[in-house]
């Protein structure tokens, strides 16, 4: 093999990114601001065209320290919680991830059960390894027309917390991915009445207090900890995002604070702090007004697609089963898959033909956010993308394959924990029936994690792999990307 020749010269990365800020796309994916809602005016003034005198950096203590604010900052998060409609605020520089880790760190120790949907973000699974939690999963009961799981079933959860003593925590995401929402309040009741927390990854709703014709945020569902993107559906910018806690006596805000402390950079981004801050301050002010046009027209746009031929918009037509409870407006689901196309191909057609991004798409739906940075304009286009797209007989009707989802969860021989830490090896993955996985295997589509360290590899998963793969599918979370191999626990 010839050894592959490095330019010192190129900046690949800063290269594609001026590429594709040429193509001025029309987006409906994160972040919220779109790149075309200009800052706040403050905002602006403080990075004004030039980033590098904006980036400054706590010393002396004359700009305020995330680690142990006291100033202008614990003001800022005062102001957020107040805002949000928390008791305590923590602004983090590492996305809703870290606050998904830190908020299982602190409320569980090694050993302790967590319950959680198995279709939870990765950084769920980085708390659980990271606190040597045991987690106890909420199985994941596909929405047979999308294919996903879209809420957590309150009954579920009940029968769950029947069944196992020593829970400490119960973790869920709502909204979801797909927009659509749980009981998080019954929810919260259960996990209080049982003494364990209540924690909700928000990572896709910071919009949601804002405006009475949207789902309530969970902050006001009498939750412990509500984990927030800011960058997702607000104007921060990426990675800038929020942790509220709410003071029940149920958890230990001190240590929240702790673990944060442990798990984020002590050179904190005042850029992105700054964002949160005038994230806020508009939201607070403004959020209504901000809202009340990009809902009206999300409305609109739903009732518009679900009048063309070949495609259908979700909305409240999923509410009442398979545990969904509500589901935000501002998220267009919509399926293409009637139209003889994949997700796939039809998100590439928007993109390529008519300049729009959407936020992302799975075997047979793409989905779009609408956000604050929404215009008539943004949705006139994309409206306008869907018709023409609509009115094209596809030269080449796509054959949709049916999933044959795996019916059960592996059987769990160590807690993630002690099989991610164990001696481990590598072994081809043909010859890795029978072995404890020590790594995570995430097929995509659906995202949801097939098998997570700890858990026995057997037969059908690794078939339910290779049918997946043979569709055009990837696989995240293997050391080895191509999967021949896998790494599992050395005996
Ligand atoms: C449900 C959910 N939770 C958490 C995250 C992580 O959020 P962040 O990108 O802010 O770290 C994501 C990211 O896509 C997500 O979809």
């Amino acid at each position: 093999m010839t050894a592959k020749i490095f330019d010192q010269n190129t900046m690949p990365f800063l290269e594609s990114l001026i590429a594709e800020k040429h193509r001025s796309q029309t987006s409906f994916h994160m972040p919220g601001h779109k790149g075309t809602l200009p800052p706040h005016p403050l905002l602006l003034e403080f990075l004004g065209g030039n980033v590098h005198p904006a980036d400054l950096v706590e010393i002396n203590g004359i700009i305020d320290y995330l680690h142990s604010p006291k100033g202008a900052l614990l003001e800022a998060q005062q102001l957020a919680a107040q805002a949000y409609g928390a008791d305590v605020t923590f602004f983090l520089i590492n996305g809703s991830t870290v606050g998904n880790v830190a908020a299982v760190m602190s409320c569980a120790r090694d050993g302790d059960k967590v319950i959680m949907p198995r279709a939870s973000h990765r950084s769920v699974y980085g708390g659980v390894v990271l606190s040597g939690a045991t987690p106890v999963y909420v199985p994941p009961i596909y929405q047979p027309e999308v294919g996903f799981p879209l809420a957590t079933d309150t009954k579920i959860v009940e029968k769950l917390l029947a069944e196992n003593s020593g829970v400490t925590a119960i973790h869920i995401t709502s909204p979801n991915y797909y927009g659509y929402m749980s009981d998080t309040a019954t929810i919260a009741d259960m996990a209080h009445a049982h003494h364990a927390a209540m924690l909700v990854d928000e990572a896709h709703g910071s919009h949601l207090h804002f405006h009475a014709g949207l789902p309530q945020s969970a902050t006001q569902l009498g939750t412990d900890m509500v984990i927030q993107s800011t960058h997702k559906t607000q104007s921060a910018l990426t990675q800038a995002s929020m942790l509220h806690c709410n003071d029940n006596g149920n958890i230990n805000i001190a240590r929240v604070g702790q673990m944060l402390a442990l798990l984020q950079s002590s050179s904190p981004s005042s850029p992105l702090l700054a964002s949160l801050d005038a994230a806020r301050m508009l939201m607070a002010t403004q959020g209504h007004d901000m809202l009340d046009k990009p809902l009206q027209l999300a409305h609109a746009a739903r009732d518009a697609i679900r009048q063309l031929p070949g495609l259908w918009c979700y909305g409240d037509d999923l509410v009442g089963s398979y545990g969904i409870y509500t589901f935000d407006p501002m998220k267009l689901v919509i399926r293409v898959s009637d139209m003889g196309y994949s997700g796939f191909v039809f998100y590439d057609k928007l993109r390529d033909e008519h300049g729009i991004d959407g936020e992302f798409a799975d075997l047979k739906h793409v989905i779009f956010s609408v956000t604050i940075g929404d215009t008539e304009q943004s949705i006139h286009k994309l409206l306008t993308a869907l018709k023409a797209i609509a009115a094209e007989k596809p030269a080449e009707r796509a054959q949709i394959p049916e999933v044959p989802l795996p019916t059960e969860l592996p059987k769990m021989a160590l807690s993630p924990r002690d099989a991610y830490f164990a001696q481990s090896k590598i072994v081809p993955l043909a010859q890795s029936i029978g072995e404890i996985c020590a790594e995570n295997i995430i097929p995509y589509p659906p995202g949801i994690p097939l098998i997570v360290p700890g858990e026995i590899i057997e037969k059908p998963y690794l078939d339910y792999l290779a049918f997946i793969r043979s569709q055009g599918g990837g696989v995240v979370g293997p050391e080895d990307k191509t999967l021949a191999t896998v790494r599992v626990v050395a005996k």
